[in-house]
């Protein structure tokens, strides 16, 4: 698969690249592109942002300056990028990332992220230049660069080979096989620890009869909203 964020910040983005699954995913032969917005920007003195049309606080991004930089990176009237791979604007009011957005986009051969900053981008980036607008969460951020790092952490570890233990991605939270519920709890030594003790059933080696409770605990907790 290969990842390329667009960012005001590329550097941002060193200490994400070193991680430990992110170098398994690109020895892997997956790959993650940085590119700074401010490169290509056809203003003067690196100008990427100007103020809102209607007046108001801040600055916005401007359509132009998203277009030139994809111009440069890809070759092609940018207007075309949506109908080809998935070009997903990050901004707080976009569509919820979840597990399934997160599989869905884990599937594509080819991903490429907008990272807003200020009051975020003119409205005409989401519009014609973005196949997605999604948002990690109902807060805002001061950038798109942590939700771009969310997204590219879940979407990689998604990605075979990435993780230590394959069944790790597999049964874990909010996915289809706990039918999108949490994940049950885990235990691991010392067997009692100030009085409390590890559940009994996890001891019994009986793998049948484990499995059931973890997915009743899942359940259960999908249940309580915990
Ligand atoms: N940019 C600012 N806040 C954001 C959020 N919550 N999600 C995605 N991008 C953002």
């Amino acid at each position: 698969m290969k990842i390329d964020v667009f960012t005001l910040f590329p550097a941002w983005f060193d200490w994400f690249s070193g991680q430990r699954h992110v170098r398994n995913a690109l020895e892997l032969g997956h790959e993650l592109s940085f590119t700074d917005l401010r490169a290509a920007t056809p203003l003067k003195a690196g100008q990427v942002d100007d103020t809102p049309y209607g007046g108001g606080a801040g600055m916005v991004i401007r359509v132009d300056v998203v277009e030139a930089a994809l111009r440069a990176r890809y070759g092609v009237d940018p207007l075309e990028l949506p109908t080809r791979r998935r070009m997903v604007a990050l901004t707080a009011g976009g569509r919820r990332l979840d597990d399934a957005l997160v599989a869905e986009l884990a599937a594509e051969p080819e991903l490429t992220l907008l990272c807003g900053r200020y009051e975020g981008f003119d409205e005409r980036v989401h519009e014609h230049l973005a196949s997605d607008v999604v948002s990690i969460g109902p807060y805002v951020l001061s950038g798109g660069e942590l939700a771009a790092m969310v997204v590219c952490d879940a979407v990689i570890r998604k990605l075979p080979g990435t993780l230590g233990h394959e069944e790790s991605a597999l049964e874990e939270s909010f996915s289809v096989a706990l039918e999108g519920a949490p994940e049950y709890p885990h235990y691991t030594r010392p067997f009692e620890w100030r009085g409390h003790r590890v559940p009994e059933i996890l001891l019994s080696g009986d793998h049948a009869r484990v499995r059931e409770w973890r997915h009743e605990r899942s359940r259960e907790r999908g249940a309580g909203g915990a």
